[in-house]
Parts: structure tokens; sequence; C-alpha cells
């Protein structure tokens, strides 16, 4: 079985900067606006590794499902290429590019927590940080409409519509391992994220959108307390 790196290539720019020290983002003005779209470019590039690692390390465990799941996840990073990409253009409308702000370096940690357990992985990052993203992104699509830029509105309403699909996979194949394994899937759900996610999942969870995925509110209820 392949074992992918501990970490994958990364660009010489950004600058990866610890959650504490990254510089408050202003909101409403236009370079906040354009900090925002760098920011979701960043967590794109990252969702690209993601699904790509998720391959490499877990494919070849699934004995003959190897196949479908290598399709799911290789379908979800090219949607997570093209968000990027998609990014990128809306950037440059900004005068930026990829690498022209500090980023974020925590969003490798719940890859490199949970690189031994796929139910984990799952758990972590399509059923929590990616369904978060479903949370949030109506607000930021709102955003953008209420400055006018339009295109950038539409941009993060292509992502939120695939990133749908892509909390799907994670529960659809989170609830395949549960079956192989003889657990039961919500409360194994919640003491994964208790043992490997740090915070609380923070309401209010756009409970539509996360049904549309299949990942019912039972999942979310009473998980962290
Ligand atoms: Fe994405
Ligand atoms: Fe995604």
């Amino acid at each position: 079985m392949a074992v992918p790196p501990n970490r994958p290539a990364r660009p010489a720019s950004p600058l990866l900067l610890a959650p504490r020290d990254m510089p408050k983002r202003r909101t409403g003005a236009v370079a906040g606006r354009a900090a925002l779209l760098h920011a979701v470019a960043h967590i794109e590039f990252n969702a690209i590794d993601l699904a790509f690692d998720l391959i490499a390390r877990f494919s070849a465990l699934l004995g003959d499902r190897g196949p479908e799941f290598v399709d799911d996840w290789i379908g979800v990073g090219a949607d997570e290429a093209k968000h990027f990409l998609m990014l990128e253009e809306r950037l440059a409308s900004y005068g930026m590019a990829y690498g022209d702000l500090p980023a974020h370096d925590g969003l490798w940690d719940a890859a490199m927590a949970t690189q031994a357990d796929l139910k984990a992985r799952l758990a972590i990052v399509p059923m929590v940080l990616e369904a978060r993203g479903l949370d949030v992104t109506p607000d930021m699509i709102r955003k953008f409409e209420k400055a006018g830029d339009e295109a950038a509105a539409q941009a993060l309403q292509t992502i939120y519509r695939d990133e749908i699909t892509h909390v799907a996979a994670g529960t659809k194949w989170f609830a395949a391992e549960c079956e192989a394994q003889g657990l039961p899937p919500v409360p194994t759900f919640q003491a994964l994220v208790r043992q490997y996610f740090k915070g609380n999942l923070k309401p209010p969870f756009n409970d539509a959108a996360h049904r549309q995925a299949g990942l019912l509110p039972q999942f979310y209820q009473n998980s962290i307390d």
C-alpha cells in the first residue's frame, strides 16, 4: 500500500502561520472580501490534498469496494481543484493571487490526527469540516451579493452545491465502514468527534443541507457538550 507523505508539498507562498498569528480579517471593505476569498482558496487547496491523501492512504483497505471508493474521491478531488481555480480567478479580479496573503497552517492537523483510521478521517473531514462549510457558505454568498460581486457569489454557490455531494460521500463511506465493523454509526461518530475534533460543533447548523447529504440531525444531537 502506498504511504503518502505526512505533509504534502506546498508552494513557496502563502506564508503559513499558526491560527493565533493570523492577522484579523476585515469584512465589508474590498480588501476584506479579497482576504475572505484568499482564505477560502486556501481551504480548497488543502481539500485537493485531503481527497488524494484519502485515496492513497485508505483505498487498498477496502477490498472489492476499493475502485468505487477511488472513483468517489477522485470526483471530490477534481471538484476541489475546480473550486481552487475558480477562486484564483475571483482573486485576480481583486488584483490578487493565491499566496499574496498569509494562510492558516492548522488545516492539515485533522488529516494527521486521523491518518491511521478511515472512520475517524471521514467523521472529521467531510462530516464535520466540510459540513461546516455548508453552514457558513450561505452567509458568505449573501455578503458578496450585497457587495455587488455576482461572480464571486456564483462561484461560492457552485462550491456550496458541490460540497453537499462531498459530505454525502463522506457520510456514505462512514456508514459502510461502520457496517463492516459492526458499529452503530451515530454513537461511533460522536465518540470520534470527541476524540479527534478540537473545539465544539458550533450551531446553527444548516440542517437542510446536512439532510440532503444524508447527514441526519441525530449525528449532531448531543454530540458535544
Ligand atoms: Fe471545495
Ligand atoms: Fe469539498
